[in-house]
């Protein structure tokens, strides 16, 4: 068992995967991660669409300048704005589509995979390739798969820390 901050350091974004397919235990728990992230007003105003299948997952790459590889599966991460309009600020809900997110790449690292979130794709395509809704919107594409690559850790700012006050 890995501690957090292990977790939280060690994940990288992964964009090279193995043709190796991902159990369908390990996609459960990281969408059972995501439900567990916190949202404003617990209003938990999400929906994850989990796309599995290889012809499927090639569409979505074709409408995806932000996918590099072949993932084994796609986590599609999106709002419901019905529930999101709910709120007194429903701006405020792309936080939790965030949070979800992240829960979901670190639980992925923890089960050895890799993940990244992607954000460069055609939301209208992907919103007629799934079936969405019109209230519900794709946000972010979370690819998953077992790592084909090893990247080193993109630099971090630490000037960005202060304490009581700024500077
Ligand atoms: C909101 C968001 C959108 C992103 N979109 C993309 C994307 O479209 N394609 C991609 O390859 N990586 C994307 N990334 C991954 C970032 O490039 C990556 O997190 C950053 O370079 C730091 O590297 P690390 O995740 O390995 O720490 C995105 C990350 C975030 C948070």
């Amino acid at each position: 068992m890995s501690s957090i901050f292990d977790v939280i350091k060690k994940r990288r974004s992964i964009r090279r995967f193995q043709r190796k397919t991902v159990e369908d235990e390990k996609i459960r728990q990281i969408l059972n991660a995501a439900i567990w992230a916190p949202s404003a007003g617990n209003l938990q105003p999400w929906v994850f669409i989990a796309v599995r299948e290889q012809k499927s997952i090639e569409k979505i790459k074709v409408m995806s300048p932000g996918i590099f590889d072949i993932p084994a599966a796609i986590i599609v991460v999106c709002r419901d704005m019905k529930i999101a309009e709910k709120a007194g600020n429903p701006e405020l809900s792309i936080f939790d589509i965030a949070m979800a997110s992240q829960n979901m790449l670190l639980m992925a690292y923890e089960l050895g995979l890799g993940s990244c979130p992607v954000k460069s794709f055609n939301q209208k395509a992907i919103q007629v390739l799934l079936d969405l809704p019109e209230h519900i919107a794709p946000e972010l594409l979370v690819t998953l798969g077992y790592p084909a690559e090893e990247p080193s850790p993109r630099e971090r700012r630490d000037e960005v820390i202060f304490f009581e006050k700024y500077g």
